[in-house]
């Protein structure tokens, strides 16, 4: 057998034996793997439903047309594109459509919870290539809306960014919206993390009040690596073309030909995510992170959150990274991660970042969550 047969079943069973904390994770449906694994990943379609550049893409029309269908149903926005690779290729596409080299940007710095795609200067294409301005949390990790409203007012950035990767508080989009109208900035919701929880119901949508909604596929959705970016009703009424500017900016502004397959298991993924026993998975996810959060603070840990899916936990001044290593020899698997106003940096973060999405469909309710806690406590505190 090929050895990378023999890895890749190796790498099935661990992720099956070990406890899957890390809140971008999930484990997805047989239905989406086949759609993945399909023939579909042979074919060449550069270009849109009806207008490709290749031949043969009758039925792959079909495909990205249901894809696209399914999406904007679920999340109740106007025009989807379900081209982009991926979260960061979606943001980038984004930037491309709407600001020029230099223009302002702005989003949550990244040892605050953003995302490297919203801005994070000097090193991502995000903070190189736009002038990026950088918005805080205050000391429990909440964003400071006042803060946030003085610096939008004071720098007039052309794009804003409301999103996040490791925040475990709910977002108030009408205070997001309130402030980008104020300066008539463009404002894009990364709901990447929180995808499943907003079409689940247990998290507010962005969608009345942002132009923008771009999302992973494979987080709380679960779905396939991939990533959608969806134009609003009021992002519309700002501007006629948004979609069609949203369009060529992933291809082929970005991009070439898209991942057919990948788009197949959205549509699957966005079908599951509709139905009723997805919002009984959201509610769950929410239920059993509180139970997590509240079991670490009661065995004595500072623990950030939570309102949703995921939680930040101190375990002392730039430890993160060795308890990430001393909870997954004890098979528990988690990622280090800044805490709000780490003294470290993010080499030597002093938190590590857990989320319950993979586990919560793993079949975990909160029992099993009291009892990992109380687990994962006596491991930070040795
Ligand atoms: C908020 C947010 N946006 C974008 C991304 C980027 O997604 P990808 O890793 O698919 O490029 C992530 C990934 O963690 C994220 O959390």
């Amino acid at each position: 057998m090929d050895k990378i047969m023999d890895l890749i079943a190796q790498e099935e069973k661990y992720q099956n034996e070990t406890i899957r904390l890390i809140p971008s994770e999930n484990f997805t449906s047989e239905n989406v793997k086949k759609a993945l694994a399909s023939d579909l990943t042979n074919k060449y379609a550069e270009g849109y439903p009806g207008k490709r550049y290749y031949q043969g893409n009758k039925i792959v029309d079909e495909i990205e047309n249901l894809a696209i269908e399914r999406g904007k149903k679920l999340l109740g926005v106007e025009h989807l594109n379900v081209q982009a690779y991926s979260g960061s290729p979606a943001n980038s596409a984004v930037l491309m459509a709407l600001v020029e080299p230099g223009e302002k940007i702005c989003g949550m710095k990244l040892n605050a919870g953003g995302h490297l795609t919203h801005g994070h200067p000097k090193i991502t294409f995000s903070g190189k290539f736009f002038n990026s301005v950088q918005y805080d949390v205050d000391v429990e990790g909440r964003i400071d809306y006042e803060k946030l409203r003085e610096l939008v007012v004071a720098e007039k950035p052309k794009l804003i960014f409301a999103g996040t990767t490791a925040y475990p508080w709910i977002l108030d989009w009408e205070k997001f919206a309130k402030v980008a109208d104020e300066v008539g900035a463009w404002l894009v919701a990364d709901i990447s993390h929180i995808a499943g929880l907003i079409v689940g119901g247990v998290h507010p949508s962005p969608v009345p009040y942002v132009h923008i909604v771009t999302s992973t596929t494979h987080k709380s959705l679960r779905g396939p690596r991939g990533a959608i970016i969806g134009v609003t009703k009021k992002g519309l009424d700002r501007d006629i073309d948004l979609a069609k500017k949203i369009d060529r900016a992933v291809f082929p502004g970005l991009q070439g030909g898209p991942h057919i397959n990948s788009i197949a298991a959205m549509a699957v993924a966005f079908e599951e995510a509709s139905g009723e026993d997805f919002k009984k998975y959201a509610e769950q996810i929410v239920k059993n992170a509180k139970v997590l959060a509240d079991t670490l603070r009661e065995g004595g840990l500072k623990v950030f959150g939570t309102e949703n899916h995921l939680m930040v936990v101190d375990v002392g001044l730039e430890r993160g990274k060795e308890v990430a290593v001393e909870l997954e020899e004890a098979g528990i698997i988690v990622n280090a991660n800044t805490i709000p106003h780490d003294m470290g940096s993010p080499f030597k973060p002093s938190g590590i970042r857990m989320g319950t999405p993979a586990m919560t469909t793993k079949g975990y309710v909160e029992a099993d969550f009291v009892a990992l806690g109380v687990k994962i406590a006596d491991i930070v505190k040795r």
